[in-house]
């Protein structure tokens, strides 16, 4: 397994790689867990070439938000990455990705301003400037995200879109733990008392699709069966719960065809996220 701790490293690796292999991309922060490995399982499937970046995004995070004390974890997530078969690890510096001076930026207006980009505002131009980056640095055929983050997927298939972008991305289901917690980076903030508390979300989730089940199909009531769940549990602060168009992530009143029911709650000081699709995938 190689590490490229530079663009210009990366750069030369990826022109050794012959025309004829398949690269397949998955981004991460690293901090890796369960979730970002079934992404680089898919990708060692479907691929011939397997890189996988590390890089905390300093241009997705808030100024009052947890960059700094983000987990770093390199040592322990290359040793994951070693055993998973990983071809190439990408782990830039911030000031590589971000020269001083830089002003350019990749934005899809209309959609980042939707869902978490309402309470973090830049949090998905920060994410799509990184991500149109690392494609141009990676030049991936394949590209693989998880539904875990269904709006940083949606964003990302419409600026692939939109940008004529030559990749493809691949969207894998949501890995959780034994009691439905969806996994993230971020549970590991999470005291003994608030990681209880946190399978409120996938809780309320539940309880949504068991109003579709039983035929509910406007979701104004069904975005209520979910909020009165959530309540049900003081350790949890809603942030949102939504049912959207999962392309567009436009709000939905009559459920007809696909919707994505997505929650965002603050779990003592943790931010979390999770989300379903109806009918299920
Ligand atoms: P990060 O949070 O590290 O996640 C990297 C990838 O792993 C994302 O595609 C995310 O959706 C996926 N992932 C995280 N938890 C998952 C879970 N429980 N099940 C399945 N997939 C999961 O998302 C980012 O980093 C950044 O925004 C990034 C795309 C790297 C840009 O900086």
């Amino acid at each position: 397994m190689r590490i490229c701790e530079s663009i210009e490293e990366m750069r030369k690796a990826r022109v050794l790689i012959s025309q004829d292999r398949r690269v397949g991309f998955v981004p991460t922060m690293g901090a890796l867990h369960e979730g970002h490995l079934s992404l680089v399982r898919a990708a060692r499937k479907q691929c011939h070439t397997v890189v996988v970046s590390i890089f905390v995004n300093p241009l997705q995070f808030g100024p009052r938000e947890d960059l700094a004390k983000y987990p770093r974890t390199f040592n322990r997530d290359r040793e994951l990455l070693e055993r998973e078969q990983v071809d190439i690890v990408f782990a830039p510096s911030v000031d590589d990705m971000y020269p001083k001076g830089a002003l350019t930026y990749v934005t899809v207006e209309g959609m980042s301003e939707k869902l978490c980009g309402r309470s973090r505002p830049g949090h998905f131009r920060g994410v799509t400037t990184v991500v149109a980056k690392l494609f141009h640095i990676v030049e991936p055929e394949l590209a693989f995200f998880g539904q875990k983050d269904a709006a940083q997927c949606a964003i990302i298939r419409r600026m692939v879109r939109d940008l004529n972008l030559p990749v493809q991305i691949v969207v894998e289901p949501i890995v959780r733990e034994a009691d439905g917690l969806a996994m993230s980076s971020r549970n590991a903030y999470l005291s003994p008392q608030d990681r209880k508390s946190a399978r409120v979300l996938y809780h309320a989730l539940g309880e949504v699709r068991k109003g579709f089940d039983q035929g509910e199909r406007n979701a104004d009531a069904l975005v209520r069966a979910g909020k009165r769940a959530l309540a049900t549990e003081p350790a949890a602060r809603l942030d949102y719960l939504e049912i959207v168009d999962p392309d567009t992530l436009d709000p939905i009143s009559d459920i007809r065809s696909a919707a994505l029911v997505a929650v965002a709650a603050l779990v003592g000081e943790t931010r979390l996220i999770d989300n379903i699709l109806l009918p299920p995938a």
